[in-house]
């Protein structure tokens, strides 16, 4: 299946909306097809009009009348943690001793990291997460698993070992010196390999000394070609232990940029609570703040301030699910939490914005645009087929919808896995159905 042609309700976005029906911002096309050759879009436009430049040995795959959409790009969340959701604690620390950092022991054990990464994978897809930024443990072995299994399914990934070295149970702590070895042989070995890139992850400033995080600087000037993850002003508990154990810095941002870590591929998970000097640190820099709301409501760590963010500091935001602090696989499901965090201040999160958020405005996130996150010709063929009537109930609710703005609404407020009909990952259908 070499070239092929997929019709249907195509929906690509070019730019951020900017009002409830800003039409301009994306191309839709009620009766679309896109060509596929060799994994990439070869063409996108009107299937009338595509049909003329196919031959009648090219197969045509008829997905009307359901959406097709660029996949779904998920920048935060661990793999190690998909037996964590769901765990009951009253908070992020909490959490973290009680259930994440005993389930994170266990992928030293080849095994099981091979296991859960098959499990992991098969998530995303059903979710029509078709790449993400991840984060793995400190054992290699977690990485190997991870970046083997996805490049299995040849999908666009990235991950890196966490690096930690204090304030955890001993199975869970590396040296500086062990942190940067382990993390440079696996970039070596993975980054740049087929679709799988590298990100730098110290885990966040309580577990990482200072000589850590000296040395995660060196690792990141060696390697300015891959991205650096990390947890930055998620929960007041965490920022007052943050200030004991560096009480130079002038907050939390500043430790980061005194060790350089801030820059256009940084990826900040959470961005909760942080001070002016800071947004304004992280949006000179051109660092990105992600925003994890079924996380940030499950864990109880407080409200992603989405407009000061963005509206007077331009600052580089992004939307992730964070499992296992996130609760469900699902960007349609986190779409839905983001508007209702962002409902809770008084502040409009449109359906059209989500979208473009959720495909386009992510892979900007990721500097990786060029590649996925539309359907322009020459990107790759990683797309998403969407039914807005997956279920009865969205069904009667679609009666009353007159139009894309009120049918994606729809979706993301009642869809889940069961609306993602097919997935492909290089123009290759990979959700099992
Ligand atoms: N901060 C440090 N580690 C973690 C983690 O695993 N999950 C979340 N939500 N926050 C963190
Ligand atoms: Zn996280």
């Amino acid at each position: 299946m070499n070239k092929f042609i997929i019709r249907g309700r195509i929906l690509s976005f070019n730019r951020a909306p900017t009002s409830l029906n800003d039409g301009e911002s994306y191309y839709y096309d009620e009766d679309g097809a896109l060509i596929i050759n060799n994994g990439l879009i070869e063409d996108i436009g009107n299937f009338t009009e595509l049909k003329k430049k196919i031959t009648k040995d090219d197969l045509t795959i008829d997905h009307r009348p359901n959406l097709i959409l660029p996949g779904f790009i998920d920048p935060h969340l661990h793999f190690s943690q998909i037996q964590v959701i769901a765990s009951y604690a009253s908070n992020l620390i909490e959490w973290l001793e009680k259930y994440t950092f005993l389930e994170e022991q266990r992928f030293k054990d080849i095994d099981y990291a091979k296991k859960i990464a098959k499990s992991f994978f098969d998530q995303l897809i059903n979710n029509g997460t078709t790449t993400a930024a991840s984060f793995c443990t400190i054992h290699p072995e977690s990485v190997e698993s991870f970046f083997e299994e996805s490049s299995r399914r040849n999908m666009l990934m990235i991950g890196g070992k966490i690096m930690m070295d204090r304030n955890a149970p001993v199975g869970l702590l590396d040296t500086a010196q062990k942190g940067y070895d382990e993390s440079k042989s696996l970039i070596n070995k993975w980054h740049g390999r087929g679709r799988q890139l590298y990100a730098i992850s110290p885990r966040f400033a309580i577990t990482s000394s200072n000589e850590q995080l000296e040395i995660t600087k060196t690792l990141l000037k060696e390697h300015p070609e891959c991205y650096l993850q990390t947890h930055l002003s998620e929960n007041m508990e965490e920022i007052k232990l943050v200030k004991k154990l560096f009480p130079n810095c002038k907050d939390y941002t500043d430790i980061y940029d005194k060790y350089n870590l801030l820059g256009s591929k940084s990826l900040f998970g959470h961005c909760i609570h942080l001070s002016e000097r800071e947004i304004e640190l992280i949006s000179q820099s051109r660092s990105i703040a992600i925003f994890c709301p079924t996380s940030n409501l499950f864990l109880g760590s407080g409200l992603y301030k989405l407009q000061n963010l963005t509206n007077k500091n331009s600052l580089r935001t992004a939307l992730a699910t964070d499992i296992g602090g996130g609760t469900s696989f699902s960007m349609l499901k986190t779409m839905d939490e983001a508007y209702k965090v962002l409902q809770l201040q008084n502040q409009r999160f449109t359906p059209l914005n989500s979208f473009y958020q959720s495909t386009l405005g992510n892979a900007k996130a990721l500097s990786l645009e060029k590649k996925i996150g539309s359907l322009e010709v020459g990107t790759d063929a990683d797309l998403i087929i969407l039914s807005s009537k997956a279920t009865s109930a969205m069904k009667t609710r679609m009666e009353r919808v007159v139009n894309l703005s009120e049918e994606l609404f729809v979706l993301q407020t009642m869809g889940d896995d069961r609306s993602v009909l097919q997935v492909y990952i290089k123009g290759v259908p990979s959700k099992k159905i």
